[in-house]
């Protein structure tokens, strides 16, 4: 996920600062980065494919001692590959801006402006557009106004122009942004890590907050109103800043779905349809059937998404497991679409099977969240999951946007359906949202579940690949047996297992199949399993109960029992002691076979 930072005053080296900021924000991941600073009228700018060392390279000889604005940014590509002219600073005639977000009506505005574009990015068309504006006869901060009103989509701002030297102007809506301020200096950053020893005290800005700082002022604005910041004391640790606060990476990613799941849908869900400007319909022609290939929580993922194609596209879908799939010697067709579902992108066993069904004609798409990765450079065509860097070893935002793109892409390939499934799409931010209630209940919840002879994950439908994800979830940080099964199956062996000391996490969504699961669950509970329900709706032989908000829609309680499951297998982990970010014998990216 990109990373901004900024500064503006004269007691210090502002190159210095910058560079140190960005830093601080590699955590986030990046594969280039580039910074602009505005001095006595004259413009430094240093832009890096690649590491921060190489951007140091590049501006070892540039000098920025003494007042002026400087701003600075590491891009994680989502619109164009990693290249210099995609990084930012991005240049008008005279301005310079950096962004993270995603501004979903870039083309339009694009085609409105006559300036000339250089870089793939939706980022470009503001600066074009600040300077239109100020052509137009606007004041500055008037041009700026005016060009934040014309954005839609999320964004952090910040903008400085030789039309107002010394001055920095920013913007918030959707993306992260904090101001700074020490005597006489003023620091912006997407995070607290690059101001930590050098603001006394931080603003966290709002959505909608946006101004501008000189030497006089922060003038901060909310809509059409003056809003004095809040400003308060700054943290001084800088692992707790990273991790937002929280204590591991894993958790923060938990927190962050509800935010990331709005990227994933950026552009994409509209309110009559799906589309996708990665894909053209045509590329889908004379296609009679799909496969999925995945491993681990993406082949978790495509389990679900072959649920969706199947019910909402009407395709024939079938998902197999990457490294079985290499060696079946598998009958290939060239009216099949071959879909390969990877967070990292690189995982070997899922590239492989990707590299096959390229050989055998195949047309494949890749379902990804970093971009320029192996994987997505050898597909036909990719829908990036937008999920930002994930840190944790156990997946978590990268399985619930991939099982949103997956979601999305059966109704984009549906001949119609229902407008429900849109509002239900809209609707997913909510249901990703943690409720503090719920997390303090599993906390509590969690320190009986720490023995046992084994859990049994239990679900039917799309809750199956549920399951099977929330099984693997909790062995993969703590290291206890848990196994996923499909509710209706327990009767054909497992059940052999059920006593006391047997926990069945059971999902009973009340909008799937919920009688079924219900007599399911209840022959466990006969023979004396222990009963973990996970509902709306109470179930008076649960031995415990986790209740989660009503939905009207299978896939909105879906989402909320992802939450569940992974905040329970994060919860029983921290009991006992585990490194949760970095599980025993695990590792991200697979890169062998
Ligand atoms: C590793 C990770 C898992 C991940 C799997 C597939 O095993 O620990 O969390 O699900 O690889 O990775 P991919 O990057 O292809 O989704």
């Amino acid at each position: 996920m990109c990373g901004i930072v900024g500064y503006l005053g004269g007691k210090r080296d502002i190159k210095d600062f910058l560079l140190k900021g960005l830093k601080e924000l590699e955590y986030r991941g990046y594969d280039s980065a580039g910074i602009a600073v505005l001095q006595n009228g004259e413009l430094k700018i240093c832009k890096a494919v690649g590491k921060l060392k190489n951007l140091e390279e590049k501006c070892k000889n540039v000098k920025t001692e003494g007042f002026g604005a400087g701003i600075g940014h590491t891009r994680w590509a989502t619109h164009g590959k990693p290249t210099e002219l995609n990084a930012h600073p991005h240049l008008g005639e005279f301005s310079y801006v950096v962004h993270n977000g995603i501004i979903e009506n870039f083309k339009e505005i694009k085609e409105e402006l006559e300036a000339p574009f250089v870089s793939q990015t939706d980022t470009e068309v503001i600066v074009h557009l600040f300077e239109k504006n100020l052509q137009q006869g606007l004041k500055p901060f008037e041009a700026f106004k005016a060009t934040i009103e014309k954005l839609k989509g999320s964004y952090a701002i910040l903008l400085i122009t030789k039309a107002m030297p010394d001055t920095v102007f920013y913007a918030k809506k959707g993306s992260p942004l904090i101001i700074g301020r020490a005597e006489e200096e003023i620091f912006f950053a997407s995070s607290d890590a690059p101001l930590i020893g050098y603001a006394k005290e931080v603003h966290y800005l709002d959505d909608g907050e946006f101004g501008y700082v000189d030497k006089e002022e922060i003038s901060n604005w909310k809509e059409r109103e003056k809003k004095e910041p809040l400003f308060q004391p700054l943290t001084l640790n800088k692992e707790f800043a990273q991790k937002g606060g929280f204590r591991f990476f894993m958790e923060k990613e938990i927190y962050e779905q509800s935010d990331v799941i709005t990227q994933t849908l950026m552009g994409r869900a509209k309110d009559e349809a799906i589309e996708f400007e990665e894909l053209e319909h045509g590329f889908f022609e004379d296609i009679q059937n799909i496969k999925i290939c995945a491993c681990g929580t993406s082949y978790h993922a495509g389990l679900t998404g072959a649920y969706l194609l199947e019910r909402l596209a009407k395709i024939p879908c079938s998902v197999e497991i990457a490294s079985e799939f290499r060696y079946k010697e598998p009958l290939l067709s060239d009216k099949t679409l071959f879909i390969v579902i990877s967070q990292s992108g690189e995982t070997a066993d899922t590239l492989e099977a990707l590299k096959m069904a390229k050989e055998a004609g195949l047309k494949t798409l890749a379902v990804c969240n970093v971009d320029n990765s192996s994987i997505v450079r050898l597909a036909d065509r990719t829908i990036l999951t937008r999920a930002g860097i994930e840190k944790g070893v156990a997946s978590t935002k990268a399985f619930t946007t991939q099982v949103a793109v997956l979601w999305m892409l059966a109704l984009y390939l549906a001949e119609n359906f229902d407008k429900k499934e849109l509002e239900a799409l809209l609707h997913l931010p909510q249901a990703l949202k943690v409720d503090d209630a719920l997390h303090e209940r599993l906390k509590r919840l969690s320190k009986r579940y720490l023995h046992g002879h084994g859990f049994f994950f239990i679900g039917r439908d799309i809750f199956y690949p549920l399951a099977l994800e929330g099984a693997l979830k909790l062995k993969e940080i703590s290291y206890l047996h848990a196994e996923g099964y499909p509710a209706g199956e327990m009767k054909h062996g497992p059940i052999a297992l059920a006593d006391p000391e047997l926990f069945t996490i059971a999902l009973m969504p009340k909008t799937l199949l919920y009688d079924k699961v219900k007599s399911n669950v209840e022959e466990l509970s006969a023979r004396d399993s222990t009963i973990c329900a996970v509902s709306s709706e109470e179930f008076e032989l649960a031995d415990d109960f986790i209740k989660i908000e009503p939905q009207n829609h299978p896939m909105l309680e879906y989402f909320s029992m992802s939450v569940v499951l992974q905040l329970l297998a994060m919860e029983i982990a921290i009991r006992l002691g585990n490194d949760v970010d970095m599980p025993r014998n695990l590792a991200k990216s697979v890169t062998v076979e």
